[in-house]
């Protein structure tokens, strides 16, 4: 059983392993498993021990390329970086599918982002509105150094408000501040420029004296980026809609299409798995540039509830012999700064797309969600999602059962027609030993 321990952190990778293989079920020959995966260079192996605390090794993740999104009439190679079978190869077959229907249509509608200093005052909030314009002058002033760079690239510090909330919490108060942080995903810099705004309030000698003192309770971004948009669609003539599946023609595969989004968009059983096949695409793209995905999921999941009901985030409208799919997403992401200065390999996946902007980031993820949408929504309605799937589980099965050549080539043959699981592959393999 673990003990108690003081004093973790002040130990070296090496003890930090032999500590945990005294105290776990870890093996000596796991913890030299974990070697393996150390990068072979001291400069690029401190990058990932100095990234983190407690630091005791690496965990890859497989990255790889979906060859061709077009987006806005260019074309990008997109790195997906992901643990799951099935994900690169579906977005890829509907970018492939869609380059010969125009492509994907995006655009950035805004990109403001919001933070907040959450604060109590019990005197009089009349008092607060009369004098709160100077005071926001006073802040602009307070944050000049920290946005002057930010400026110079036609950011900054956009607005800044008073939100009187009392009626919902005693005393309660926001300063609401919205930013413009360019091509930086900017939540150091928008951090930075509330505590100083903080501590404007704290130094107005009107809001702190005798017994009517301002109290911050917490200065910190919002993660919603509801102002932070992308959208991003599809759009054919129904009659192309052909050659999903033999079995459906163009008519029946968007009425039936429709019929899939609708349901998502009324079951939130149904909203929250159309949601995650978004995310299969998106978050494969955030986590291969460096971009921080509990960010944008917080974000993108409020954003399917803003209703006051969880919604399925795209929508499929069909008129004039038309089919659009269409999707709308809050990503707040970043090209310069963060992560993509410290990871070896994020510098790398940019360069694969040809250096984007952070607005041009936003479009590409989103355009990777959609693809992904669209495949599971075609595969579920037409041949179901497991036949696609079964053939990337089959050789994830295959790997773990570490078969030789002729066992795989024949289990490949066997289930090609067959369902798979892990129980039925082994159950094979252990027949034609058998037999051998
Ligand atoms: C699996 O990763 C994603 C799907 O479940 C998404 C969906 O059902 O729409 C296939």
């Amino acid at each position: 059983m673990t003990t108690q321990f003081a004093g973790f952190s002040k130990l070296d990778r090496e003890q930090r392993m032999n500590y945990i293989v005294e105290n776990s079920s870890l093996t000596t020959d796991g913890k030299s498993e974990f070697e393996d995966y150390l990068a072979p260079v001291a400069e690029q192996q401190s990058l990932f021990s100095d990234m983190i605390e407690n630091y005791i090794g690496n965990f890859p993740v497989p990255m790889g390329i979906v060859p061709h999104i077009l987006i806005n009439g260019e074309s990008f190679m997109v790195p997906f970086v992901t643990e799951e079978s099935s994900v690169v190869a579906a977005a890829a077959k509907a970018a492939k599918y869609w380059v010969t229907r125009g492509g994907f249509k995006a655009e950035v509608t805004s990109m403001t982002k919001k933070g907040q200093v959450h604060f109590t005052w019990n005197g009089n909030s009349d008092l607060l509105s009369k004098i709160f314009p100077e005071i926001r002058q006073i802040m602009f002033e307070a944050t000049n150094l920290l946005t002057r760079n930010m400026r110079q690239r036609g950011g900054g510090i956009t607005e800044i408000h008073l939100l009187n909330k009392t009626s919902q919490l005693p005393d309660y108060y926001q300063i609401d501040v919205s930013f413009e942080t360019g091509d930086a995903m900017g939540a150091n810099f928008i951090n930075s420029c509330l505590e100083a705004i903080a501590s404007v309030l704290l130094q107005v000698p009107e809001l702190n004296s005798g017994d009517n003192r301002i109290e911050i309770i917490m200065s910190i971004l919002s993660n919603y980026t509801p102002d932070c948009l992308v959208r991003c669609y599809v759009e054919c003539p129904v009659k192309s809609l052909t050659d999903w599946h033999i079995k459906l023609n163009g008519n029946a595969f968007a009425t039936k299409f429709k019929q899939a989004v609708d349901i998502a968009n009324l079951d939130i059983s149904r909203a929250v798995t159309h949601n995650k096949g978004i995310l299969n695409g998106v978050d494969a793209v955030l986590l291969a540039t460096g971009n921080d995905l509990r960010a944008s999921a917080a974000s993108v999941h409020a954003y399917a509830s803003r209703d006051g009901r969880y919604k399925g985030l795209s929508k499929v409208q069909l008129s004039d012999e038309m089919f659009r799919y269409e999707l709308e997403l809050p990503l707040a992401v970043g090209t310069v700064g963060g992560i993509s200065q410290i990871h070896p390999l994020v510098q790398k996946t940019l360069a694969i797309l040809n250096y984007p902007d952070a607005g041009k980031l936003m479009m590409i993820a989103a355009a990777a969600g959609l693809a992904s949408n669209f495949a599971a929504i075609a595969s579920l309605i037409t041949s179901g999602i497991q036949a696609g799937h079964m053939k990337m589980h089959l050789s994830n099965i295959l790997c773990q059962l570490k078969l030789n050549h002729s066992e795989r080539e024949s289990a490949i043959i066997h289930f090609s027609g067959t369902n798979v699981s892990y129980a039925a592959v082994e159950d094979y393999i252990s027949k034609i030993r058998g037999e051998q």
